[in-house]
């Protein structure tokens, strides 16, 4: 989600509740006798509407797995969570009056500060980050459709190299066709005009020799590793240069198939910068959901113990 013009009556609101919050805990601290603390009235009014406020941000993920709770719109939701999210955390610092305590609210409190921060470092990557990758797709289906499209390259290329250099290449594998997916959607551009209609290009054997060579010592290792580094294919600059040489190499008939495996080339590591963008964009939220539902649960017990003792 975007940080737009929605967003501005929500950050009036938050503001407003801010402020109100911190005139009430600035007289409410001065006028303690003993400071304030979360056991009195007013730091417990604190505690709860706090509290309050996690749950509705842990909804967010209570609603997105359990049907019967779509209630509302998914992006109000979501807005709801970043700012009342954020809220908490002041909120409650104000109901324990910036003490941290015994172990246990040391937890919680440093559990609040990590899921908060956690959770505005994903609202700024999801705000900078392109916009198709909001989606939740899953990492495993992720890595299922890479394994196909890398498949789906990795014997066009071979298609190429058979064309040049007659019946030469591993043989392909069977790869389905016109695999549609998020990765494509995400800036995946197929460059080349797709489907084998088979091309002779009458290249003598010596002819077809530096292509063979290129074949076995660059094209195939990548192809079958494209996120090895160390592959002069694996950076645009260095595999320009690699397909200039070799384009000198052979007759200008085939350069458009040369074109063609460098396309080839081309979509490969945009599939790996896909792969990266996706596991940039996810990876907080694995400190973000186990830390939150850990968070609400803790507080549960904390304010039970805490009303109880
Ligand atoms: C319904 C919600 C809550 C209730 C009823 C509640 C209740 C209390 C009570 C009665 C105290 C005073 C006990 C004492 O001084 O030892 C307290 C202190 C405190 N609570 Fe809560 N609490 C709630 C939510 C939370 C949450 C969500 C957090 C943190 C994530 C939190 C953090 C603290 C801290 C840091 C203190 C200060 C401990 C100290 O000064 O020694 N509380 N709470
Ligand atoms: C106590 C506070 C918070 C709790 C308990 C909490 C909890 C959660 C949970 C459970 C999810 C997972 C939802 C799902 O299953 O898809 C989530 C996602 C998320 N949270 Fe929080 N969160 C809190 C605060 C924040 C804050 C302060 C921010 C940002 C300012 C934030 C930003 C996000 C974002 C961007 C997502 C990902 C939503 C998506 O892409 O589907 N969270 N949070």
């Amino acid at each position: 989600m975007r940080i737009d013009e929605s967003h501005r009556i929500w950050l009036i609101a938050s503001i407003l509740i801010l402020g109100a919050s911190t005139a009430v805990y600035v007289l409410y601290a001065l006028a303690a006798p003993h400071g304030p603390s979360g056991g009195s009235p007013i730091g417990l009014i604190f505690g709860i509407v706090g509290f309050g406020f996690m749950i509705y941000a842990g909804l967010l993920g209570a609603r997105k797995r359990v049907p019967i709770w779509r209630l509302g719109r998914a992006q109000g939701w979501m807005r709801g969570h970043l700012w009342l999210g954020l809220l908490a955390l002041p909120l409650i610092l104000f109901h324990g009056g910036f003490h941290f305590g015994g172990p246990m609210t040391t937890i919680l409190l440093w559990l609040l500060i990590i899921t908060v921060l956690s959770g505005v470092y994903g609202a700024i990557l999801q705000h900078y980050l392109p916009r198709v990758m909001f989606e939740r797709v899953p990492m495993e289906s992720i890595y299922d459709e890479i394994e196909r499209l890398r498949g789906q390259l990795k014997g066009e290329a071979q298609g190429i190299i058979d064309d040049l250099c007659g019946t030469f290449a591993e043989s392909a594998e069977a790869v389905p066709v016109g695999v549609e997916s998020e990765l494509r959607a995400g800036g995946f551009t197929a460059m080349r005009p797709r489907g084998g209609v088979a091309v002779t290009y009458g290249l003598s054997e010596q002819e077809t020799e530096p292509i063979k060579s290129f074949y076995q010592t660059e094209l195939l290792p990548y192809l079958n590793n494209p996120t090895d580094k160390e592959s002069r294919l694996s950076d645009y600059t260095r595999a320009n240069a690699s397909f200039t040489k070799l384009r000198m190499l052979v007759p200008p008939t085939a350069h458009p198939a040369i074109a063609n495996l460098e396309n080839i080339c081309e979509e490969e590591r945009q599939l790996t910068r896909q792969v990266r963008l996706h596991r940039i964009l996810h990876v907080w939220l694995l400190f973000h959901i186990p830390l939150s539902l850990v968070l609400l649960l803790l507080s549960v017990f904390h304010a039970i113990i805490a009303l109880r003792y």
